[in-house]
């Protein structure tokens, strides 16, 4: 065998090795939103992420990766389980970067509330920001507009026409989605001010930054602060399925300056793009809805099993998969993280 035809090989068993990894993740991302999905309207948040996180974690431990999580559910003294820089899988596959959230809305669980997720995105090592847990203002639109537009620090009326202009329409068509925040004060009535429509959500903005690509939600725009490792998540959403985001850490104390040098950000103030946050290249990514939202099913429990509704996709590929699974709680190879 030559050596052209040995590498051709190689390129062939990573590709075949990649598909079946980003569909492995939607069992993870699905175990995660069937042990939250128990907790709905519970009023009690931190049980519903804590029941997500064990989930996600027993599931993932079965994939065969060397997989180090980068985005988690926070530094390893605060958080026993899926913290930064935590290895997980079963150490022999790939060398892989995780960033996950295994209950991306856990007000909105506690509450019985739309779009909450169980959400987990891979990629090779360094491939995402590393993210303190912070906030990160953030923008970003779907696949049909350029994402040259997009500045965070013009005013955003300036945005709102250029956003209308390339989609040969007007600003008071547009709709702009928001997290419903005192901080967004001033924000919102810019936005009202130059015209558009907005959209004010409670919480869950990987979500709402993902609904910007889909023109059957209405949404045209995301804007607004919220958590950077959101950010790193919607980024690699937006990597696979077409879209751009910008994001910009910011910080309330030196504290969490202090966290972000840590993680080797020397520049606080950097613009990140959608490549910044998520690189292109071989970003995997799955949600499971856990309550019913803009771009997927809650999960439906009834006696002896439920139904997920779950988005997988590849960056490399722009493959997009919706899994509608049906999950029989009474059959022997059940996981036994549920
Ligand atoms: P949790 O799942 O941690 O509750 O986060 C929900 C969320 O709404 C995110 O989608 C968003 O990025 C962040 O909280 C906003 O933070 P805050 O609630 O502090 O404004």
């Amino acid at each position: 065998m030559t050596q052209l035809q040995a590498q051709d090989m190689n390129n062939e068993q990573t590709e075949i090795m990649d598909r079946n990894l980003a569909l492995e993740l939607a069992r993870v991302s699905e175990a995660a939103a069937l042990a939250a999905s128990k907790l709905v309207g519970s009023g009690d948040k931190v049980e519903a992420d804590q029941v997500a996180v064990d989930a996600m974690r027993s599931a993932l431990n079965t994939l065969h990766i060397q997989g180090r999580v980068v985005i988690g559910e926070g530094e390893r003294d605060e958080a026993p389980m899926l913290y930064i820089g935590e290895e997980v899988g079963d150490g022999k596959g790939p060398k892989v970067d995780i960033a996950l959230d295994p209950l991306e809305g856990t007000d909105i669980t506690a509450a019985g509330g739309p779009n909450a997720l169980a959400v987990i995105a891979m990629t090779d090592e360094g491939g995402f920001l590393n993210a303190p847990d912070v906030y990160m203002d953030k923008i970003a639109v779907g696949p049909s507009i350029n994402p040259d537009i997009l500045d965070l620090d013009a005013p955003i009326a300036d945005v709102l026409k250029k956003v209308a202009s390339e989609k040969g329409g007007n600003v008071n068509e547009l709709m702009v989605c928001i997290l419903d925040r005192p901080r967004h004060e001033q924000l919102i009535a810019d936005v009202r001010a130059a015209g558009a429509r907005i959209t004010l959500i409670g919480d869950g903005d990987v979500s709402a930054v993902i609904a910007t690509t889909d023109p059957d939600t209405g949404i045209d725009l995301y804007v607004g602060s919220g958590g950077a490792p959101e950010g790193v998540l919607a980024a690699a959403a937006l990597q696979c399925i077409g879209g751009s985001m910008l994001g910009r850490l910011t910080f309330r104390n030196d504290d969490e300056r202090a966290r972000a040098k840590r993680w080797g950000i020397n520049d606080l103030n950097k613009v990140y793009t959608t490549d910044d946050l998520a690189k292109g290249d071989n970003v995997m990514f799955a949600a499971t809805g856990v309550t019913d939202g803009t771009m997927l099913r809650g999960v439906r429990r009834y006696a002896g099993g439920a139904k997920t509704s779950t988005i997988v996709m590849r960056s490399k590929s722009g493959t997009v998969r919706r899994i509608e699974a049906t999950h029989n709680f009474n059959r022997k190879n059940w996981l036994k993280a549920i």
